[in-house]
C-alpha cells in the first residue's frame, strides 16, 4: 500500500506530527505543503487526490483547518471517496462501510493525540464489502461508482486535466 499525505497551512503542523508519530508503521509520501505559509487547500488536495486515484493500492490523508475544504476538493476527483473523519468510529466506518480512500482531518478541531489514533484506525481498517455478510456495503459503494461514472462521462484527468490548464500557472506547493 502506498500512503500519501498533504495539508494546507492550517494543517501543516499536524501533518508533521502524523508523519513523525506514525513513521514506524506507515511511510507517507509528503505532497506538501512544506511550511506554515498560507496556501489554498484546493491546490494540495487536488494533487494528493489525483495521485491516489491514479494508483491501484493507494490511500491518502488530507488535513486543513476543518477537513471540509479538503474533502470537497478531493471528492471532485473521479475514483476518490474522501471521508471527513473525527473520531475512531467515523474512521472505522469510513473504511469498513464506505471503502474511503482518503481521510480528511480538521486540524483546528482535533487534538494531535486524538488524530494519531484516528488515522491509525482508518489506515488499519479494511473494507467489509468483500467479506461474507458485507455484500450490502459492496453494493452501495458500487452505486457511488456507477453514479460517478455516469456523471463524469469524460475522464478529464486521463485527458491531461491539470491545475496548470485550469489556473494558467501552477502554484508551487
Ligand atoms: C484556512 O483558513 C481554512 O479555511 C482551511 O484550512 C480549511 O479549514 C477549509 O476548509
Amino acid at each position: 500500500m502506498q500512503y500519501y499525505i498533504g495539508s494546507d497551512h492550517a494543517g501543516f503542523n499536524l501533518k508533521e506530527i502524523i508523519k513523525e508519530k506514525l513513521k514506524g508503521k506507515y511511510k507517507f509520501e509528503d505532497m506538501g505543503t512544506f511550511s506554515a505559509t498560507r496556501i489554498d487547500y484546493a491546490i494540495v488536495g487536488f494533487e494528493v487526490a489525483k495521485k491516489v486515484a491514479s494508483e491501484k493500492n493507494a490511500i491518502g490523508v488530507l488535513i486543513c483547518g476543518t477537513g471540509i475544504g479538503m474533502s470537497m476538493v478531493a471528492n471532485k476527483v473521479p475514483g476518490i471517496r474522501a471521508a471527513l473523519i473525527y473520531d475512531g468510529f467515523t474512521a472505522k466506518m469510513a473504511r469498513q462501510h464506505n471503502n474511503a480512500n482518503i481521510a480528511c482531518i480538521g486540524a483546528r478541531k482535533i487534538s494531535p493525540q486524538a488524530t494519531i489514533s484516528i488515522i491509525d484506525t482508518f489506515l488499519s481498517a479494511g473494507f467489509d464489502g468483500n467479506k461474507k455478510g458485507g455484500e450490502r456495503h459492496k453494493k452501495r459503494v458500487e452505486q457511488i461508482v456507477a453514479i460517478e461514472k455516469e456523471h463524469f462521462k469524460e475522464d478529464a484527468i486521463k485527458k491531461g486535466f491539470s491545475l496548470e490548464n485550469l489556473f494558467g500557472s501552477k502554484k508551487k506547493v
